[in-house]
C-alpha cells in the first residue's frame, strides 16, 4: 500500500497513520518526525531545518525530498507506506511521482482530512507525547487511562512541541493555505484524491479511512 495523508496542523494525519500501520503493516513515514529527530540529534539537518521549523515555515523541498528519497528506499518499505506530512507542495508531489516511477510502484490514494480552523487550534495546544515511546494524547480528547502514566510505556515524563504554540501554529496554517493546498487539485485530476471527515471521532476517522482503501483495493493485514 502507498498511501498520503493530507491535512492542515492537527488534522489528525499522525494519530490516524499510526492506526494504519499497525493495522495494515507497512511502515508510516512522517517527515515532521524525521526532522524533530535530526533536531535533537544535532546534525547538520536538524540545524538547517530547526530555525524554519520554530517560525512554522516550510523546510526547503531539496532537503525534504532527498530525505524521503532515502526513507522509502529501506527495506521496511518494501510493503508499502503511509506518508504523513509528505508531500507539502507541488514540487515535493511531483518529485515523489518520480522516485514511485522508479520503484515501480503506484499511490493507492491521497486522503484528505478535512477539520475546521477553530477545532485545529484546539487540538494542537491540547497535544502532548510520552517522552519516552512518543505514544500521543490530548488534553481533553486523549488522556492516558492513569493521569501522568503513559498507557504504552508506563513512563511519567511528558513532552509538548516547541511550535506547538498560538503564533507558529498560525505561520503552519497560513503555509497549508498557501503551499500545501495546492497539492488538492494536483492529485483530484490524477483521481486519487478523497475527502474524509477530520471532525469526527478519532475511531470514526479511522473507519472511513478503511472504507477509502476498500473501495481502493487495499485490504487489512489482519
Ligand atoms: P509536522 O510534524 O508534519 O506537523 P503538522 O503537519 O503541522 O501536523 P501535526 O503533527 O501538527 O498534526 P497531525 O495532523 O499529525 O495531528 P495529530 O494526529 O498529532 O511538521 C512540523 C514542521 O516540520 C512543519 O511546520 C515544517 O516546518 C516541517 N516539515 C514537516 N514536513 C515537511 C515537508 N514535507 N516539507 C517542508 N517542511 C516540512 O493530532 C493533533 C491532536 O489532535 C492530537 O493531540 C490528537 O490526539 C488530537 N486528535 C487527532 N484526531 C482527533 C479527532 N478526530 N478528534 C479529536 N482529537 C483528535
Amino acid at each position: 500500500m502507498q498511501l498520503i495523508l493530507l491535512g492542515p496542523p492537527g488534522a489528525g494525519k499522525g494519530t490516524q497513520s499510526k492506526l494504519l500501520e499497525t493495522r495494515y503493516g507497512v511502515a508510516q513515514i512522517s517527515t515532521g518526525d524525521m526532522l524533530r529527530a535530526e533536531v535533537k540529534a544535532g546534525t547538520p539537518i536538524g540545524l538547517e531545518a530547526k530555525s524554519v521549523m520554530d517560525a512554522g515555515r516550510l523546510v526547503s523541498d531539496e532537503l525534504i525530498i532527498r530525505m524521503i528519497g532515502e526513507r522509502i528506499s529501506r527495506p521496511d518499505c518494501a510493503k508499502g507506506f503511509i506518508l504523513d506530512g509528505f508531500p507539502r507542495t507541488v514540487p515535493q508531489a511531483e518529485a515523489l511521482d518520480l522516485l514511485l516511477h522508479k520503484a515501480a510502484v503506484d499511490l493507492d490514494a491521497v486522503i484528505e482530512l478535512k477539520v475546521d480552523e477553530a477545532a485545529l487550534v484546539e487540538r494542537i495546544s491540547g497535544r502532548f507525547t510520552c517522552a519516552k515511546c512518543g505514544a500521543g494524547y490530548h488534553d481533553k480528547f486523549k488522556q492516558p487511562r492513569v493521569a501522568g502514566v503513559c498507557d504504552v510505556c508506563g513512563s511519567t515524563e511528558f513532552t509538548r512541541r516547541a511550535d506547538d504554540n498560538a503564533e507558529t501554529v498560525h505561520q503552519r496554517l497560513l503555509a497549508y493555505n498557501a503551499q500545501t493546498a495546492p497539492i488538492l487539485p494536483y492529485y483530484q485530476a490524477k483521481g486519487r484524491l478523497h475527502t474524509v471527515d477530520g471532525m469526527a471521532a478519532m475511531e470514526d476517522v479511522a473507519q472511513q479511512i478503511e472504507a477509502v482503501l476498500r473501495r481502493v483495493g487495499v485490504v487489512a493485514a489482519s
